[in-house]
C-alpha cells in the first residue's frame, strides 16, 4: 500500500488527519461546516450555521447564494436534488426538485423532418428549457427542515447580487469561453458582458441588479414570487418570444416531490443517495455491492488491478442504466433488483480479472461531452449532526443561454437529458431508451448523487460532485477512497479518477495517473482516453465531534463556523422564528 497505513474506518481517519505524514488535509471545524464551488456562498450558509441556523437553513442560504455566486451553474431557473438527514429522528428523506417537461411537449419535438436529432434544438433552443424546480425545491428544504425566517435565508444572496462580487480569474475565463453562445441573446449579453460587449476582468465588480430585484420577490412571497406573477409572466413572455413551450400553468403547477431515499450497505455503512428520476444512488449502490466482492484494500489503491475492477463494474453499472433508468412516475424503475446484493454478486462473477470485456453495441463516433463545469455541489453539517447534501444545475454550463429578460436569471436546457428518440446519445454521449424520452410533465433522466454515509445511527460522510455522466463514478470513487482506502477527505478527493460508461467502450483516466499503471491497463484490454479532471466533489466527515470539509481543488470554497460566531456551539432545534408567508 505503498506507504498508506489502514488504520481502520473513517474515525481512525479523521484523527489521522492532524499528522504531518498526511499528503492533504481538509479545513477542520467544530461546530458545523458548509462545503461548495464557491468560498463566498460557504461562508454565507456558515454564517448562518453560526446564527443558530440548522443544516436546511444553511443549504437554503448557500444554494442561494451559488445562484449568485457562480451563475455558470448555481441558480434559480435550474433544478436539483437533496438528501437530508434528521439527527433526531435518525432518518433520511430526498426533495426531488429537478425540472420538468412543460405539458406541451412531445417525444418527436428533437427531430427534424427526416427523424433526426436536431442538435441545436435539442441542446441550446427555448424547447430545451425545462420547468424549473429550484426555488420550489428550496422553499420546501426549509418548510420541512429549517428553522429560520425565509427572509433571513435570501437576504445575503440579494446583497451580493446588489453590491456585485469582485469578478475572479475562473469567472472572467468561463464567460470568455461561452461568449459565442451566451451573446445569442441579447439580455444574456447584457448580464455577463459589459454594455460595449467587452469581456470583465478578474478583479472588476460584477452587479446583478435584476437578479437582485427577482430574489427580493423570492423573499417576500417564497416560490410564488417565482412561479407565479411578474417572474413567471417574464418567463412566460421569453418562451413565447423564443419558441419555447413553458406556460403559467406549467409554472404554477410545479411540484416537489418528497422521495423515499436509496438506500445501500457497504461494509458497517449505511449509503443513502438519491433515487430516481436520478440514476446516480442506484448504481452507486449496484457498483458497491459489486465492489465488496473484491479484496480492493490488497489490491492497493489506484493500483491497475483496482482500477480495472472499477471499470469494469461502471461499463456493466452503465449498461443497466440505458435501458431501465428514467422518471418512476412515468415508467418501471427496478431498484429493489439493481441494488440487490445477488445482483452484484452475479455482476462482480462476470468480470474477467484479466481482460477487459468489451462494450457490446458499440456505437462510433459517439464522442465524450468536452469537461463542463454546469452542475454544482453542496454539503452542509451543523452541530447537532442534521445534514444536507444537494446538487443542482442548469445542465450545461450557463444552461443553453437563455435567460429571463428583466428577471436576472439563466433558464436551464436540462430536456437534453431526455433522449431525443430512445438509443440516441445525449449530450454527455450517455444512450437512454424508451424509459427516457419526452413525455408531458416527465423529468428527465440525471446523473446527480448528493449521497449521505452514516454509520451506527449517524452521519459519517456528507459527498456530491458536478461532471454530467461523470458525477456517479466520481461519487463511487469518493465512497471508496474513504470507505475502503482510508484516505481523510482531502486525500479522498484529490486521488485521481477514472470513467467508464460502457458506451462509448473507453476508459477515461485523469493524467495523474501513473503511466506504468496505464500500461498494465492497456495489456488488460482497455482503451484508455487520459483527459481533463472529472468532477468536484464537495464533502464533509464528521466523527461525532470534529468536522472536516474538502472542497475539491479542481474547484474549490470551504467554509467553517468561526468559533466567535454568536450560535457557534449550540445545537440546532426548528424553532418558533421561523414564520411563515402565504401561499
Ligand atoms: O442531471 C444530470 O445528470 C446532468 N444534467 C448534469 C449536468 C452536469 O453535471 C454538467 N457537468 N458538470
Amino acid at each position: 500500500m505503498l506507504g498508506l497505513t489502514v488504520i481502520g474506518p473513517v474515525g481512525a481517519a479523521q484523527q489521522a488527519i492532524l499528522r504531518y505524514k498526511n499528503l492533504h488535509h481538509p479545513v477542520r471545524g467544530d461546530h458545523g461546516m458548509v462545503v461548495s464551488q464557491r468560498e463566498i456562498a460557504s461562508e454565507i450558509g456558515a454564517r448562518i450555521l453560526g446564527l443558530g441556523g440548522n443544516a436546511a437553513d444553511a443549504a437554503v442560504a448557500s444554494a442561494f447564494a451559488l445562484a449568485v455566486a457562480l451563475p455558470r451553474a448555481g441558480n434559480i431557473g435550474g433544478g436539483g436534488f437533496a438528501v437530508v438527514w434528521n439527527a433526531q429522528s435518525a432518518k433520511a428523506t430526498t426533495l426531488d426538485f429537478r425540472e420538468r417537461a412543460p405539458a406541451a411537449a412531445t417525444s418527436d419535438m428533437f427531430l427534424n423532418e427526416l427523424g433526426e436529432v436536431d442538435q441545436e434544438r435539442y441542446r441550446y433552443s427555448h424547447l430545451a428549457v425545462g420547468v424549473p424546480g429550484t426555488v420550489a425545491g428550496l422553499q420546501k428544504l426549509w418548510r420541512d427542515h429549517g428553522s429560520m425566517p425565509w427572509a433571513e435565508l435570501v437576504a445575503p444572496s440579494i446583497a451580493l447580487a446588489k453590491e456585485g462580487m469582485e469578478v475572479s480569474y475562473d469567472f472572467a475565463q468561463a464567460l470568455a469561453a461561452r461568449k459565442t453562445r451566451l451573446t445569442r441573446h441579447p439580455y444574456t449579453a447584457q448580464l455577463f458582458y459589459k454594455p460595449d460587449g467587452s469581456l470583465y476582468s478578474a478583479g472588476e465588480r460584477f452587479v446583478q441588479a435584476d437578479l437582485a430585484r427577482t430574489l427580493q420577490k423570492i423573499s417576500e412571497q417564497g416560490a410564488r414570487g417565482f412561479y407565479r406573477g411578474e417572474v413567471a409572466e417574464l418567463i412566460v413572455n421569453e418562451m413565447q418570444r423564443g419558441g419555447g413551450l413553458i406556460s403559467l400553468n406549467d409554472l404554477a403547477s410545479y411540484r416537489v416531490i418528497e422521495r423515499a431515499p436509496v438506500v445501500g450497505s457497504f461494509e458497517d455503512h449505511q449509503i443513502i443517495s438519491m433515487p430516481p428520476p436520478s440514476s446516480g444512488g442506484v448504481h452507486v449502490v449496484q457498483m458497491l455491492n459489486v465492489l465488496e466482492q473484491y479484496p480492493l484494500r490488497e489490491f492497493g489503491q489506484g493500483s491497475a488491478q483496482t482500477l480495472h475492477v472499477l471499470a469494469e463494474t461502471m461499463k456493466r453499472a452503465y449498461a443497466d442504466r440505458s435501458v431501465h433508468m428514467g422518471d418512476p412516475d412515468y415508467t418501471d424503475v427496478p431498484v429493489a433488483w439493481l441494488t440487490d446484493k445477488a445482483y452484484g454478486r452475479a455482476l462482480a462473477a462476470s468480470i474477467d480479472p484479466d481482460r477487459a470485456v468489451p462494450s457490446s453495441d458499440i456505437q462510433p463516433g459517439v464522442a465524450l461531452a468536452p469537461e463542463s463545469i454546469d452542475t454544482t455541489h453542496l454539503s452542509v453539517m451543523d452541530a447537532s449532526g442534521n445534514a444536507v447534501s444537494l446538487t443542482y444545475t442548469l445542465n450545461f454550463s450557463f444552461g443553453g443561454g437563455v435567460s429571463v429578460p428583466g428577471a436576472g436569471f439563466l433558464l436551464n436546457n436540462e430536456m437534453t437529458d431526455f433522449a431525443a428518440s430512445a438509443g440516441e446519445p445525449d449530450a454527455f454521449g450517455l444512450v437512454t431508451g424508451d424509459a427516457n424520452t419526452v413525455q408531458a410533465g416527465k423529468r428527465p433522466l440525471s446523473a446527480m448523487t448528493p449521497t449521505i454515509v452514516v454509520r451506527d445511527g449517524s452521519v459519517v460522510l456528507v459527498t456530491g460532485s458536478p461532471g454530467g455522466s461523470r458525477i456517479i463514478n466520481t461519487v463511487l470513487q469518493m465512497l471508496l477512497n474513504v470507505l475502503t482506502f482510508d484516505n481523510n477527505i482531502a486525500e479522498a478527493t484529490h486521488q485521481p479518477r477514472i470513467h467508464h460508461q460502457w458506451q462509448p467502450d473507453r476508459l477515461r483516466v485523469e493524467r495523474a495517473l501513473s503511466p506504468d499503471t496505464l500500461k498494465i491497463l492497456e495489456k488488460l484490454g482497455h482503451t484508455l482516453h487520459v483527459g481533463d479532471t472529472m468532477g468536484s466533489t464537495q464533502t464533509i466527515s464528521w466523527d461525532g465531534e470534529t468536522f472536516f470539509g474538502a472542497a475539491d481543488p479542481r474547484r474549490p470554497g470551504a467554509a467553517a463556523v468561526p468559533a466567535q460566531a454568536p450560535g457557534a456551539g449550540e445545537k440546532t432545534a426548528k424553532d418558533k422564528r421561523k414564520g411563515t408567508f402565504d401561499e
